[in-house]
């Protein structure tokens, strides 16, 4: 889905199994952030860039996946962006490594690393103007599962619960998975209606997801093949 902006390119990309990436991009200078590009996304991420003109600057992988091999890689190696990843990321090819409240600029489009941990230790939500890219920090409707490796429940409840409830209602949240073919929400209607952000206290939270949410998912060791691909 292409959306129109007053002041920049926006493209979300989707695959059959439901991850989502973007493409972020200022129409002046035309340099480019490319998030989250799932391996079946390069192809087509490739193509938007050399039918627009754009100039790659960034790869932002807003964590170390474990249930998606990472197309990050190849990317890189087909264009000159720089790998950005959070500075706790376990990955040896990262070229700019991120904490909370950093900065990058496209031109003048301004993009804000926020350090959101729970579904994985070192995932980054990236802000836009009027936009949050939340990755599985948020999906519509649920959020990222938090018993994988470097999954932390509590941590997740601090950013559910303090650092996204803090900010606005507007902000448009964009997420990294959708499985009702949903494209996006708002933080408003996530602070309403998304029974994870619902939850009386932290420990009731915590005791959910730790112990009932992963009997309802896939078992973890299925998805190691991913996780140490996303970590070469
Ligand atoms: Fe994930």
């Amino acid at each position: 889905m292409e959306r129109a902006h007053p002041d920049y390119l926006f493209k979300q990309f989707r695959v059959p199994r439901g991850c989502l990436g973007y493409i972020v991009a200022d129409p002046v200078t035309r340099l480019t952030a490319l998030v989250d590009p799932e391996l079946e996304m390069v192809e087509p991420m490739v193509d938007y860039v050399f039918e627009h003109g754009l100039r790659p600057a960034y790869i932002i992988d807003t964590h170390t996946h474990a249930d998606h091999v990472s197309g990050a890689h190849i990317l890189k190696s087909r264009t000159v962006a720089k790998l950005v990843m959070h500075r706790e990321a376990p990955c040896g090819t990262v070229d700019v490594r991120v904490e909370d409240g950093d900065m990058l600029h496209l031109g003048d489009l301004p993009v804000k690393l926020l350090h959101t941990p729970g579904h994985a230790k070192d995932l980054v939500s990236v802000m836009l103007p009027s936009r949050i890219l939340t990755a599985d920090a948020l999906l519509i409707g649920s959020c990222g599962r938090t018993d994988l490796l470097n999954g932390n429940a509590t941590r997740q409840y601090h950013t559910l619960y303090h650092t996204y409830r803090s900010l606005p209602d507007g902000l448009e949240v964009y997420p990294g998975h959708d499985y009702q073919g949903r494209t996006s929400s708002t933080l408003g209607e996530e602070k309403k209606s998304n029974p994870k952000m619902l939850f009386e206290d932290e420990e009731e939270f915590v005791r959910y997801m730790d112990l009932e949410n992963p009997k309802k998912l896939d078992p973890v060791e299925h998805l190691a093949e991913a996780l140490k691909a996303n970590m070469k």
